[in-house]
Parts: C-alpha cells; sequence; structure tokens
C-alpha cells in the first residue's frame, strides 16, 4: 500500500484489507453467537459509509438473516456538522423484530443518537448497533454500541466506504489523514 492524494490532502496507509476482513468475520460471528441460530434478524446499513462493510458483514454471517439500508448524513468534508440532514427510510415494518445497524464508523456519536431516536417508537423486540470503526476519543454520548470492529485514534481516514468529500470509497483498504 502506498500514500495516496484525494483533492488537496494526503493519506498515508492505515490498515489492509486483510485485517478488515478479519474484524468483520469476528464481528459477524459475535452477532450470530448473541442472537442465536433461530432468530432471524434485520440488518440495516447505514448508506453510504456502511455499503461495503454490510456486503462483506452479511456473507459472514452464518444463518439466515435480512439486509436492508437507510440513509442519513451528518459529515461533510472531516468535520463532523453535527446535524443530520437526511433520511431515507425503511418500509420494512421492523415490529417484534431483532434489528441490528451497521454503520462504518461512530465518531461524535450524533448519528448514532439520531438512530436511537428513530427506532425507539418502531417497537422493535432488540436493537443492536455494530460499527467497523470507533473513536472513543470523540465519543461524547452516554449510548450502547454492541460490537466494535476497530477502535482508532481520532484522525480522518478514508477508503472502504468511507469518503473524504465523496471520493475514496471505493478503496479496498483504509488510509489516515496525514498531518
Ligand atoms: P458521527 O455522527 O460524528 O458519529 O459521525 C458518523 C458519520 O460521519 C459516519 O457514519 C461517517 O459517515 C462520517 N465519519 C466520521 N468519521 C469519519 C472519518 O474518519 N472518515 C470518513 N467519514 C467519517
Ligand atoms: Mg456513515
Amino acid at each position: 500500500m502506498e500514500s495516496i492524494q484525494i483533492h488537496d490532502k494526503h493519506f498515508v496507509p492505515f490498515i489492509n484489507r486483510d485485517k478488515i476482513s478479519r474484524y468483520i468475520e469476528f464481528m459477524a460471528n459475535q452477532i450470530a453467537e448473541d442472537i442465536g441460530p433461530d432468530e432471524v434478524p434485520i440488518f440495516i446499513g447505514i448508506l453510504n459509509g456502511s455499503f461495503m462493510f454490510a456486503a462483506d458483514f452479511v456473507r459472514n454471517y452464518p444463518h439466515d438473516c435480512h439486509i436492508t439500508f437507510v440513509k442519513m448524513a451528518s459529515y461533510d468534508g472531516v468535520n463532523s456538522t453535527g446535524k443530520i440532514k437526511h433520511l431515507v427510510g425503511i418500509n420494512e415494518d421492523l415490529t417484534g423484530k431483532t434489528v441490528v445497524i451497521l454503520e462504518d464508523i461512530i465518531d461524535t456519536g450524533n448519528t448514532l443518537a439520531e438512530i436511537y431516536e428513530i427506532f425507539r417508537d418502531k417497537k422493535v423486540k432488540k436493537l443492536m448497533i455494530a460499527t467497523l470503526f470507533f473513536k472513543p476519543d470523540v465519543f461524547r454520548k452516554e449510548l450502547h454500541i454492541d460490537c466494535i470492529g476497530k477502535s482508532i485514534e481520532d484522525k480522518f481516514i478514508v477508503g472502504y466506504g468511507l469518503d473524504y468529500d465523496g471520493l475514496g470509497r471505493n478503496l479496498p483498504d483504509i488510509y489516515q489523514l496525514k498531518l
């Protein structure tokens, strides 16, 4: 892996695809153990960032499951705006279902708070949160996260679904902003 440039910024290799696969395999098995083979969960990927993660996650899930996506956005450039701009909703009836949110990364937790808010009145049986990456140093919420792939330092990353101003989502590996 080599350093890359996206728009005006330089990024250095941070987490390669093999490591990402291992985190996801571990997560899928952990969630499967929590849920058990008899319950059929609905995985909900948060677009756009989690599309790759969600695809790889369900490929590793060893039992029956549903997968769907919602769209929210709270991020603009390299700084979290703290504002949720939009949500493209779910059509499925979630009443009595075990729902597992799949997030690419949890940073300030603003998006996660919004997710908890949205799912509060959906009468789900159980709501679980699984995130591939987590930045513990900036997380400011008292909200439960069920499954974390990898905790990372507070530096901006791109690749594997994550973008910097629209670019970088297609990179199979993760790169970190060079300061
Ligand atoms: P939060 O609401 O601050 O937790 O931010 C959540 C969303 O911001 C994530 O789902 C990402 O889309 C985006 N985000 C947060 N940190 C990064 C990063 O380091 N790189 C790219 N996107 C990020
Ligand atoms: Mg996201």
